[in-house]
C-alpha cells in the first residue's frame, strides 16, 4: 500500500509539474465554522493525507471563515479564483442552507464544481455535566418538566447542529421548549457546554466523542438508525429511534467543492489525490476512532458527490419548510 501511495504521487507529481499546478501557491481549504471543531478536524486530517497523496511539495492551509451557519465561507469559495488554490470543505449544510436561506449569494448545484465526498458522521445528543438526568428518559423527562427554562446550542441557522436540533425538538414536540443559541461553531459551542453556560446540544461524534469520554458533557443519544455498536465509546448510547423517535435517522456527511470554472485537470488531479488519502490507513484510523465513516462508494467522484446532494436538497427542504422558519 505505501509503495502505492508513493508511486501515485509520484505520477500525480509528473502531471501536476507539467500543468504548473498546485507549484508552490498553497492549496487553501477555506472551513465555514471556527476552528477546532468538527469539520475543522475533518478538513485538517484530510490536508495532512493530501499532501502526502498529492505530491510536488504540494502545501495545504485550512483558513476558518465562519458565520451565518457556513454560508459566508461558502460564498467567500464560490466567487474565489477557479485556479485550484481555493477549495470548501463543508458538510450537509451545503444542503439545509438551500432550503433554510432565500437569499444565497450562491447557488449550491450551480456555482462550484463537486470533488468528492469525504465521509460520512453520526451526531449525538449532549448535555452539560451539571443536567440532573443520565439517560436518554430522564433527559427527555427533565426537558419536558423545565419547558420554556432550557437552551440548545448551535453553529448558526442551517448547521449540522441547528438542523439536528430543530429535527429532534420537532419529533418530541419540544419545539417551544427551548431557546436556541448560535455559536460560530461547535467548538465554542463546546466550550460553553463544558462550562454549564449552554444546556443541551447536538454535535458530531468528531467533536464529541473525547469529551463525553471524559466525563465532561453527558452523552444521551446517537442520531443513526441504529446504535453504533462498534464504536469504543458511543456503543452503550441508544439511537433516538430506540427511545420511540420513529425514523429518526441524521447523519452527516462531508464534501470537497471548488469554484465553478477550475480547469479540468487541476479537478483531475484533486479528486486523485482525495480518492488516495481516503484509502490512507493512518486518516482512515483518525476517522474512525472519532465515529466518522470514511466514503467508499461512487459519492468518492465528483459525479456520485454531486448526485447525492442533489437528492439531499430535495429530502431537506420540505423538512425545512415544514419547520417554517427560514434564516433570512
Ligand atoms: C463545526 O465544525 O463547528 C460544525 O460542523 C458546526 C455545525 O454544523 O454544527
Amino acid at each position: 500500500m505505501k509503495r502505492l501511495l508513493v508511486l501515485a504521487a509520484a505520477v500525480t507529481a509528473l502531471f501536476a509539474n507539467a500543468q504548473g499546478y498546485p507549484g508552490s501557491k498553497p492549496i487553501t481549504f477555506v472551513v465555514p465554522f471556527a476552528a477546532g471543531g468538527p469539520t475543522d478536524r475533518v478538513a485538517r486530517d484530510l490536508a495532512e493525507a493530501m499532501r502526502k497523496t498529492m505530491g510536488g511539495g504540494a502545501n495545504f492551509v485550512v483558513e476558518n471563515v465562519n458565520g451565518a451557519g457556513g454560508t459566508i465561507g461558502a460564498t467567500k469559495v464560490a466567487k474565489a479564483n477557479p485556479d485550484g488554490h481555493t477549495l470548501l470543505l463543508w458538510h450537509i449544510g451545503m444542503a439545509s442552507t438551500a432550503g433554510l436561506y432565500r437569499k444565497l449569494q450562491y447557488k449550491p448545484l450551480e456555482d462550484f464544481e463537486y470533488l468528492g465526498m469525504v465521509n460520512d458522521v453520526p451526531m449525538t445528543l449532549i448535555g452539560k455535566p451539571q443536567l440532573p438526568a443520565n439517560t436518554y428518559r430522564d433527559f427527555e423527562n427533565y426537558i419536558r418538566a423545565n419547558s420554556g427554562k432550557l437552551n440548545i446550542a448551535h453553529a448558526g441557522l442551517g448547521s449540522a447542529s441547528h438542523l439536528c436540533g430543530l429535527m429532534w425538538q420537532s419529533a418530541v414536540n419540544a419545539k417551544e421548549a427551548m431557546t436556541t443559541i448560535p455559536f460560530g461553531g461547535t467548538a465554542p459551542a463546546m466550550t460553553a457546554l463544558i462550562g454549564g453556560q449552554v444546556d443541551l446540544m447536538c454535535d458530531q461524534t468528531t467533536n464529541t466523542t473525547a469529551q463525553i469520554e471524559s466525563g465532561r458533557v453527558k452523552g444521551f443519544a446517537v442520531t443513526t438508525a441504529g446504535r453504533l455498536s462498534n464504536h469504543k465509546v458511543l456503543k452503550d448510547y441508544p439511537s433516538l429511534q430506540e427511545m420511540g423517535l420513529k425514523g429518526f435517522n441524521l447523519t452527516i456527511w462531508h464534501g470537497l467543492y471548488a469554484p465553478k470554472g477550475t480547469p479540468a485537470p487541476v479537478l483531475k488531479q484533486l479528486n486523485d489525490a482525495m480518492k488516495l488519502a481516503l484509502k490512507d490507513p493512518e486518516f482512515i484510523k483518525k476517522q474512525e476512532g472519532l465515529g466518522a465513516i470514511v466514503v467508499t462508494d461512487k459519492r468518492m467522484d465528483p459525479a456520485g458527490h454531486k448526485a447525492f446532494v442533489t437528492a439531499e436538497i430535495a429530502k431537506l427542504k420540505p423538512l425545512i419548510e415544514a419547520a417554517g422558519k427560514f434564516a433570512d
